[in-house]
């Protein structure tokens, strides 16, 4: 399946609300409630500085040419061990999983990331059990720092992996 990404658009709180079922919150503090959906969706749509960071829909094209929500990912500015780096994070709907789509989809956004010439670095931090995670990162290139404690969503601690990928 052949993968893009779309700017997050208001139509998109239907993919939202599947990417918070139990299974894909696993390694995220689990699903989060309606408000805390309600105040993400509006978040990832006030994204529109590409300095700064933007979220996307991935939409796949499937051998028909038809078009599928099939997961989400984006990149974002944030302070880490006293740098501004951009940091990333990814969902594939179960139905699509194992296809090398969020490799894929962290390729493209290493490559957004990098057009901004903003931060030397873009961090990912899976949970240190979540080996898919783990292994996208590997995958599309970046480099493990090492583990680190982490909050997501905050309040939610979580023994991660920081992996980077440089931009320079
Ligand atoms: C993690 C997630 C994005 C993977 O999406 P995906 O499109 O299936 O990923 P890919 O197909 O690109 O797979 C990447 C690698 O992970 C491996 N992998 C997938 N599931 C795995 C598992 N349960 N255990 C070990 N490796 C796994 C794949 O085999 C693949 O490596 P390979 O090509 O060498 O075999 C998806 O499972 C998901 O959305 N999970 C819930 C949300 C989440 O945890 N996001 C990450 C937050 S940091």
């Amino acid at each position: 399946m052949e993968i893009r990404l779309e700017h997050w658009s208001d139509d998109d709180s239907a993919l939202l609300l599947r990417t918070n079922a139990p299974a894909m919150t696993e390694h995220l503090g689990g699903p989060e409630s309606p408000a805390k959906l309600a105040d993400r969706h509006a978040k990832y749509l006030a994204m529109t500085d590409p300095a700064e960071g933007l979220f996307f829909r991935i939409v796949g094209t499937g051998p028909d040419g038809a078009e599928v929500s099939v997961g989400s990912i984006g990149y974002w500015s944030r302070d880490w061990q006293g740098e501004r780096v951009y940091e990333s994070g990814w969902k594939v709907l179960p139905e699509y999983q194992g296809h090398g789509i969020a490799t894929a989809a962290a390729r493209l956004i290493i490559g957004r990331a990098r057009d901004q010439h903003r931060h030397a670095t873009l961090h990912a931090y899976p949970s240190l059990d979540n080996p898919a995670s783990n292994a996208i990162c590997r995958k599309a290139g970046f480099t493990l720092a090492g583990p680190c404690d982490f909050e997501f969503p905050p309040g939610n601690p979580l023994r991660c992996n920081d992996w980077y990928a440089d931009l320079t």
